[in-house]
């Protein structure tokens, strides 16, 4: 059996992590979340299966994002995975492609998983927005709440064991909080009956690699916590 401080250094390895430099930047925080859009009308996707809900999304005029897009990223991988990552919105390579988490933030995401024994294929990724965003821009709240419904549908479809939130646009919208990442991330939250573990976006670590090694436990609680559901 490898040493879990062998798999640490593996997994730090990988991520090609500079381990003598101390760097404690914090992934920056919104100094708020914008005010929801409550009044909004939810998204008409309950009891859509697997075809009809990809139909949905990729014919989708609910908000403007329609007009600057390429195409949807509806999300991608295994229909009934036990794990079920949740990103923040399409960038532009993802646009490009119609996949999400395909840039280099997306190859990191993927090491990061395999890393877990959760490659690209095992789990089911997708975003808050099904849209890209012009100039990666935050999501507005009128278009996290007219797209909410896609991803609802997609977690009860899937019904993962654990969903991994990865950034801190898509932690606050799921968990409806203005809390930081830094101290969402460390324990398992809920999302309905869904347990959720909070860590850092990849395109965050990119730009900060000494936070890998708390991504390294976060993805360890994840691990812990589905394991847990499974019993
Ligand atoms: N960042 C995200 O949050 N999602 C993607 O699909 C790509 C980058």
């Amino acid at each position: 059996m490898v040493h879990p401080e062998q798999q640490r250094r593996a997994y730090l390895d990988a991520l090609g992590i500079d381990v003598w430099v101390p760097r404690d930047e914090p992934e920056p925080e919104a100094a708020a979340v914008e005010e929801r859009d409550e009044a909004a009308a939810p998204v008409a996707s309950e009891g859509l299966a697997w075809p009809a809900l990809r139909d949905a999304v990729s014919g989708c005029t609910r908000c403007a994002l329609h007009e600057t897009r390429t195409q949807t990223v509806f999300g991608v991988g295994n229909e009934n995975a036990d794990w079920m990552i949740i990103g923040e919105a399409p960038g532009a390579e993802e646009d490009r492609r119609g996949e999400p988490f395909v840039g280099r933030a997306g190859k990191l995401l993927d090491e990061m998983l395999r890393a877990v024994g959760q490659g690209r294929e095992k789990v089911f990724i997708a975003n808050i927005l099904k849209c890209r965003p012009p100039n990666n821009r935050d999501p507005k709240p009128e278009e996290s709440s007219q797209c909410r419904g896609y991803l609802e549908r997609q977690i009860e479809l899937v019904q993962p064991r654990i969903i991994l939130a990865v950034g801190r646009i898509a932690a606050q919208l799921l968990l409806d909080t203005d809390t930081p990442v830094g101290r969402l991330r460390g324990k398992a939250h809920q999302l309905g009956t869904t347990p959720l573990v909070v860590t850092y976006h990849p395109a965050y670590l990119l730009r900060s690699p000494s936070q890998k090694r708390k991504s390294w436990d976060d993805l360890c609680l994840a691990r812990r916590v589905a394991a847990e559901v499974a019993e």
